[in-house]
């Protein structure tokens, strides 16, 4: 792993892995390959801007000839690919941009490294490695008894993010074993921590909790997700880079699942805890069960037994103290969220998504 291309990584997983990357591997070039969408922000990356080991290119995944300049440009070994339209709810209010990005632009990403390895032979094989970034939402949702995903769960998408993940997943799968292109894929669950885009459940409760607005809690509140600290999930992925067979896939979870009501009443309380002289106090007062998301999954819940024992990998963070360290940052980085918050896109998609709830 010597010239690594990172896409999407402006967004929040994104730029949590390229300050990862560039704190543990000190002799590598880093390209982050960004079309700096609404969920991109150079801002995330701005303690990086100067590493000489970081290049930063605006363009869309989407762009062959972008794609292949890059790769032969900076001679690239490694792909780790994160970009792509990652919200459920605005996949629901508008599909089209996620097959385009997540499906059509997988399939360019896979296109360019096959010409470059494969077809143009610029690398030895073994030396390169293509890892595709994506959820456990592809398994669908599990019924309260139902065991544990494991990585030989059969796919059953719900929402058209999943599903364009889903196939995204699937072609990376098919040029492995039609091309012989090297591989890897982690499916994984609910990231947080820093650098979440605001308007993610676990962001959105504590800034609008600060402001003492309403805390919208979709249907009654008792979905289960599977909660991941953002630096655990970047931990694992830099391990299947290292260590992961290829044409392997690899489920990654936090070992937490609480129902979303809890999520949202726990961060009540450590506000109510840490801000004793808010005016919003009881933070859970605000909280307002509002109209349920569409074919909202019940249930999700990682197997996380593969990466453990072939790799090691086990998530550091305790839920507790994980979301007590997120409040702070987003104490601490209001002007980050305020940059976000005062954009046009932004304030249309409060009103889209919340107004007729
Ligand atoms: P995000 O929405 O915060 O960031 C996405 C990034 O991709 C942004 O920087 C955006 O500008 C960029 N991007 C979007 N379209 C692009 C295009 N056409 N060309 C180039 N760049 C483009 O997403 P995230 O939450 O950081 O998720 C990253 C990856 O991890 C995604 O593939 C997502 O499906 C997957 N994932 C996320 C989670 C989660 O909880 N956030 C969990 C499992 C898997
Ligand atoms: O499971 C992994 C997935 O987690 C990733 O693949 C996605 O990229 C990532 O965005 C996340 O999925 P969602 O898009 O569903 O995350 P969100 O934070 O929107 O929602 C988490 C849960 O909280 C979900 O059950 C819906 C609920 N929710 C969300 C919002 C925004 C609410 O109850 N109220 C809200 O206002």
């Amino acid at each position: 792993m010597k010239n690594v291309l990172v896409t999407g990584g402006a967004g929040f997983i994104g730029s949590n892995f390229v300050h990862y990357l560039l704190r543990t591997e000190k002799d590598i070039k880093l390209v982050n390959l960004d079309a700096l969408t609404y969920a991109g922000n150079l801002e995330s990356l701005a303690d990086v801007a100067d590493d000489p080991r970081y290049h930063f290119v605006q363009g869309n995944i989407c762009d062959s000839e972008t794609v292949d300049r890059v790769l032969r440009e900076h001679q690239i070994d490694s792909i780790v690919h994160f970009a792509a339209e990652s919200h459920v709810d605005r996949s629901i209010l508008g599909p089209r941009q996620f097959v385009e990005t997540n499906v059509m632009g997988t399939f360019t990403m896979l296109e360019s490294a096959r010409n470059y390895w494969i077809r143009d032979k610029a690398l030895p094989l073994q030396n390169v490695r293509f890892h595709h970034v994506s959820t456990d939402e592809v398994f669908g949702s599990l019924a309260p008894n139902e065991p544990a995903w494991t990585e030989e769960t059969p796919y059953a998408p719900n929402s058209p993010y999943a599903a364009s993940k889903a196939a995204s997943d699937h072609l990376v799968r098919s040029y492995g074993h039609t091309y012989g292109l090297p591989y890897t894929i982690t499916n994984c669950s609910n990231n947080y921590g820093p650098y979440q885009f605001p308007e993610k459940l676990i962001p959105l409760i504590i800034l609008n909790a600060v402001e003492g607005k309403p805390l919208p809690v979709y249907g009654d509140g008792q979905q289960i997700r599977d909660w991941l600290h953002v630096e655990d999930h970047c931990e694992a992925i830099h391990l299947v880079l290292r260590k992961g067979k290829t044409g392997e896939t690899y489920n990654i979870g936090g070992e937490n699942q609480p129902a979303n009501l809890t999520i949202v009443e726990t961060i009540c309380d450590i506000l109510d805890e840490i801000n004793a002289n808010s005016s919003n106090k009881p933070h859970r007062s605000l909280i307002q069960f509002v109209k349920d998301r569409p074919g909202h999954d019940r249930r999700y819940d990682m197997d996380t037994h593969k990466i453990s024992s072939e790799l090691g990998w086990s998530p550091r963070h305790t839920l507790t103290q994980g979301l007590l360290d997120t409040v702070q940052w987003y104490l601490s980085h209001l002007e980050w969220v305020s940059s976000i918050q005062q954009r046009q896109e932004y304030k249309g998609w409060l009103e889209a998504n919340y107004k007729a709830r």
